[in-house]
């Protein structure tokens, strides 16, 4: 029986040690870490899930947003990662994770959602599409299929160019 709980209920160093086993101890220089630097994560937003006392999955929303050149700033929520221990993979868990945090989003969130991630697994089960997010741009290297976004609780997508970074 797996269990949803507040990210912040678990040990720090547990979430990075299932973080290191799901991206790979590298994973620190992927531009999404660029993003995120120095921030904390949104705790309303940000889940772990627990199966017989053990960590099996995370995930973790960050407070960032699209800056336009004109200077207006618009809040967005940064989704991810989403991750799964790797014995325990495609069995549900990171649906689970992501429908929890959809939910909390729906009523929660106070801007719209963003990604880098797999149109294949987050367009498909969860509707986030890089339609809208063609203008814009991120700090380091990404492929632009895999920058996803989503609108939700009343909150719309900007379309404009703009850099991501955070709020
Ligand atoms: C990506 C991840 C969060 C998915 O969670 P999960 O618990 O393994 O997957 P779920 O059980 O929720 O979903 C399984 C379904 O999603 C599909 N799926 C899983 N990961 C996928 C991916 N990266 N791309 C496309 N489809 C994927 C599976 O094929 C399966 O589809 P099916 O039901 O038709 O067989 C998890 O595998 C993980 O932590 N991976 C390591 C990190 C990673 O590679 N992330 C890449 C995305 S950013």
């Amino acid at each position: 029986m797996v269990e949803l709980l507040p990210l912040s209920d678990i040990e720090p160093q547990a979430v990075e040690h299932l973080l290191d086993a799901a991206f790979g101890t590298d994973r620190f220089g992927r531009t999404a870490y660029r993003i995120r630097a120095g921030m904390a994560p949104v705790p309303a937003l940000s889940f772990a899930a627990v199966e017989r006392g053990a960590l099996v999955g995370t995930i973790q929303c960050w407070p960032v947003a699209h800056h336009a050149a004109d200077g207006i700033a618009t809040p967005l929520v940064m989704v991810g990662p989403v991750a799964v221990r790797p014995d325990l993979q495609r069995s549900g868990h990171g649906r689970l994770l992501m429908a929890h945090m959809l939910a909390a989003a729906e009523t929660g969130a106070d801007s719209a959602l963003m990604m880098i991630g797999d149109p294949e697994y987050y367009g498909r089960f969860f509707g986030f599409a890089a339609a809208a997010t063609a203008a814009w741009e991120l700090p380091g290297p990404y492929e632009k299929h895999r920058l996803l976004a989503r609108a939700i609780n009343g909150h719309d997508l900007p379309t404009s160019a703009g850099m991501i970074g955070p709020r």
